[in-house]
Parts: C-alpha cells; structure tokens; sequence
C-alpha cells in the first residue's frame, strides 16, 4: 500500500507541478458544485490516476480538481467511491491517503444522509461532532504499516473540536441555521428500514448515511484533521419513509448546496 500511493503521489506530482493542497474536501451526493468556489488550475479524472479504484458504474464521471480559494491551496474529490459499490475499504479509503502525501493537512468531507433526530426537518445542515462505524469491513484491518500511523488509533476527536468551533462561528456571521450531529455509517445501498432508523436513533445517532466513515477513521490514522458536514435529505421516521427515493435525496442535497458551500469556502478561507 505504501508503495503504491507513493507512486500515485508522484504521477499526480508530476502533472500539477508539485501543487501542494492544504485542503482536500470530499464532495458528497449533490454537493459537486462546490468545485465552482475553487479557482482550478489542474482537474485530473480519476481514470488517468494509478492505483485509482476503477469506476464499475458507466459514465461514471470523477476527478481530483486541484487550485485556490483566496490564498488558500485546496483539492477536491469530485465524486467519491462507496462500499456499496463493490469497492473493499482500502480502495474506498487510498484517495484519502493519496491526499496526505500530496500535502494535505485538514480534511473535509460532506455527505446526504437521513434524519433520525426529530429536531431536524429536510435540508437541515448538521455539523458532525461524532460518528458509528456499522460498517462491515474496517480499512485498517490487516498488517498494519507504521509509515502511515499507529496500529491502534485515537478516535476520541474524530472530527476537529477547533474546525467545529470555527464553522460555527461562522454559520452564526452567514446566519446560517446549523444543527449538531453523531453520524452513524452502514453499507447500504437499500435506504434503512423503518425498524433501522429506529435502531439508529436507539444507538444514539441523529442521522444515517453510506459514506464518510471510513474515510474519517483513515484521516485520523494519517492524522488530518477533520471536518465534516451532512445535509439532511429525508426523514427516517414513520410518515416520511415511504417516500424516500434516490432522486427525492439529490434533490434535497442541492437545495442546501448554496449555503455548506458557502460555509465550507469560508472555513477553508478562515481556519
Ligand atoms: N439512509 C442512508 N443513506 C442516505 C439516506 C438515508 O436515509 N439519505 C441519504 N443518504
């Protein structure tokens, strides 16, 4: 695995002149447009990316878009690979990696999931303090290399106490509404079950999702420090569930789009 993000860093290296991003943010379902805040100086698509997963999907459209908010260097994920996709874990994860070596030191990631919380409605922007690894494959199974980190790892700060404090600050100057939240990650791809949610919400968790995980318990083993953020896209609750679809999800994504776009430009911006 060293070797092999070695080698994906030096080839990335070599086609953006050794840009070195301090910033990577992974771009969830209806979050894309996130890439129109960044001044791009390269955009490389993930097929042309050694040691990249490859897409099982047709047109399937992803890239590493790398360039600058103000004076801040950032890369983006546009488009990221999930468990339910047939991915194991550690492809899910090696972009992740990939970012630390090229320079990346605070992680940001985003995502849609589904409210169980009842404070929250649709849309609703939750900034995540904590998170349920429900996952059935943890990424750091395995032989583990020091190189990279620790074989047992500190998750008591999953996500940054100071980043957190920083966008809410922030939030309340936009006047933007932002909720806090325990995001909890199962594999899907079926949306939870009524008797799910419910289990969800007993687990303590305000909202569930296919993502994210994994790429936070990778983050904190390579040690950046992480920020993440989720749109609530619909409600796991008995008089919303029958209605939850694919489509009904993006859409609700891209409702609040403006707004973590505008909170993340300008944590990246602050921080
Ligand atoms: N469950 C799981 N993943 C999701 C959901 C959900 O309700 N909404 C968006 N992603």
């Amino acid at each position: 695995m060293w070797e092999k993000v070695q080698e994906t860093v030096n080839y990335i290296n070599e086609k953006t002149n050794q840009f070195t991003p301090e910033y990577g943010v992974i771009l969830g379902s209806g979050l894309g447009s996130f890439t129109d805040d960044i001044e791009i100086k390269y955009t490389i698509p993930y097929t042309e990316i050694p040691n990249f997963p490859v897409s099982t999907v047709q047109g399937h459209k992803g890239a590493l878009v790398f360039g600058t908010i103000g004076d801040k260097k950032v890369v983006a994920m546009q488009g990221r690979f999930h468990y339910y996709e047939g991915y194991d874990m550690k492809q899910v994860t090696f972009p992740v990696r990939v970012m630390k070596y090229i320079g990346v030191e605070k992680l940001i990631v985003s995502n849609a999931s589904g409210g169980v919380n009842p404070n929250y409605t649709v849309g609703a922007v939750v900034i995540l303090h904590d998170q349920v690894n429900l996952l059935p494959e943890h990424p750091l199974r395995g032989v583990n290399d020091e190189r990279f980190g620790p074989r047992f790892v500190n998750m008591s700060e999953p996500f940054s106490v100071k980043m957190i404090s920083k966008a809410k600050e922030i939030a309340s100057v936009l006047g933007i509404n932002v909720h806090d939240g325990i995001y909890l990650g199962l594999q899907g791809p079926t949306f939870e079950t009524l008797a799910e949610y419910r289990m969800v919400k007993a687990l303590g968790a305000d909202c569930v999702g296919m993502s994210t995980v994994p790429e936070v318990i990778v983050a904190r083993h390579i040690e950046l420090e992480t920020f993440g953020i989720s749109v609530i896209t619909d409600m796991g609750d008995e008089e919303s569930i029958g209605t939850i679809t694919h489509k009904e999800v993006l859409e609700a994504a891209q409702k609040a789009e403006p707004l973590v776009r505008s909170l993340i430009k300008t944590l990246i911006l602050e921080y």
